[in-house]
């Protein structure tokens, strides 16, 4: 049985927490030196706070949300395109509804990354809703996918088709169903399957089995997960880190058509994919572009 990085055991977190004159002989270069993401995020965990510095306090002015997250693109990389190796997650162009429900869940513990969490414990909802609105709203390209692990051909076959058909088996939709047929994500709450680096998919499917990452009740990512075989789960990540982004990239605008989810399916955090659509030919075609928003690639 395979194990999967989780924040608590990933050798890469490992060497990040070890002090800037540790020991480690590995990789530096991958990794931020140590005095870098701190300054930074000395520097700006006072600014993110500033929307509630005290009349009192002579506070430098920093008007935009660009400076404000400064800590946060210390490891979420330059605009959130995501750190470097796999292990800090893009953030931009992710549905504002989703990452303001993942800034909760890091702050109500239900989702665990310590360093990340004590930053934005100490801010008020709504500002988390903004931060989340600030990186949804960024538009770049993404990376083309680099995974490149030993799995045979027929398991990615079966991974293709548990992430497009389901197994009606065990009662798994497709994993389209939810997270929309360009695997894009949903807006507002349900994030994209693809650009995702492989080791963080496992890293999240794995957490999910462990109970270390849980979302709002009822969690039906929890559910899906305990569906499937763990040999399958590697077949799923491994085919999802392979495929090219669609040309376009955005979030689908809504649910995608199709059988109504299982009651046992119910997602807390996306209560929208549960709703019954009014009418089907409402709907816009399937693939429908949306028009390009914002000026963006
Ligand atoms: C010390 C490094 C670090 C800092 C600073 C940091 N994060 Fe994170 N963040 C992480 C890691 C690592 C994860 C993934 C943890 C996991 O695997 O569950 C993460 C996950 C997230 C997620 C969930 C992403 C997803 O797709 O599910 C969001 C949203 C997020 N961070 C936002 C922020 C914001 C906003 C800030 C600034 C207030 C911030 N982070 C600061 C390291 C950091
Ligand atoms: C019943 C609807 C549903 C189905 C089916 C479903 N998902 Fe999800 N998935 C969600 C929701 C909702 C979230 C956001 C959870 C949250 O708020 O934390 C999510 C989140 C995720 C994430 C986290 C992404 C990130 O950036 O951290 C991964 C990975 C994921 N799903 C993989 C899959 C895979 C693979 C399948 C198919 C095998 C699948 N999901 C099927 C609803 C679904």
């Amino acid at each position: 049985m395979p194990t999967f990085p989780s924040p608590q055991n990933s050798p890469l977190l490992a060497r990040f927490k070890r002090p800037a004159n540790g020991t480690s002989p590995t990789t530096p270069q991958r990794l931020r030196p140590w005095p870098v993401v701190w300054a930074a995020l000395v520097v700006t965990a006072s600014s993110l706070a500033s929307p509630w510095a005290t009349a009192q306090t002579p506070v430098r002015v920093i008007d935009s949300m660009a400076e404000r997250t400064r800590a946060c693109t210390a490891c979420h990389g330059d605009q959130g395109r995501a750190g470097p190796d796999g292990y800090y997650p893009r953030l931009a162009g992710k549905p504002a509804g989703y990452l303001h429900n993942q800034l909760r869940n890091f702050a109500q513990g239900r989702r665990h990354y310590e360093l990340m969490a004590r930053l934005v414990d100490p801010l008020s909802d709504a500002y988390l809703g903004e931060m989340a609105q600030y990186f949804a709203d960024l538009k770049l390209p993404y990376p083309s996918p680099t995974a490149n692990n030993t799995i045979a051909p027929e398991r990615l076959a079966k991974g293709q088709q548990l992430v497009t058909q389901g197994d009606a088996a065990r009662g798994l939709p497709a994993c389209t169903q939810c997270h929309g047929v360009r695997l894009t994500g949903v807006q507002p709450n349900v994030p994209g399957l693809l650009g995702l680096p492989l080791d963080y998919l496992n890293a999240q499917l794995g957490a999910w089995q462990t109970g270390q990452r849980r979302a709002h009740a009822p969690d039906c990512m929890a559910e899906v997960v305990k569906r499937i075989p763990a040999p399958d789960l590697i077949a799923v990540s491994s085919w999802l880190a392979r495929q090219p982004l669609p040309a376009d990239t955005h979030p689908a605008e809504r649910v995608p058509p199709g059988p109504a989810l299982p009651e046992d399916l119910r997602c807390g955090s996306a209560p929208e994919l549960s709703t019954p659509l009014a009418a089907p030919s409402a709907l816009p075609p399937q693939h429908a572009a949306k028009p390009a928003q914002k000026g963006q690639p």
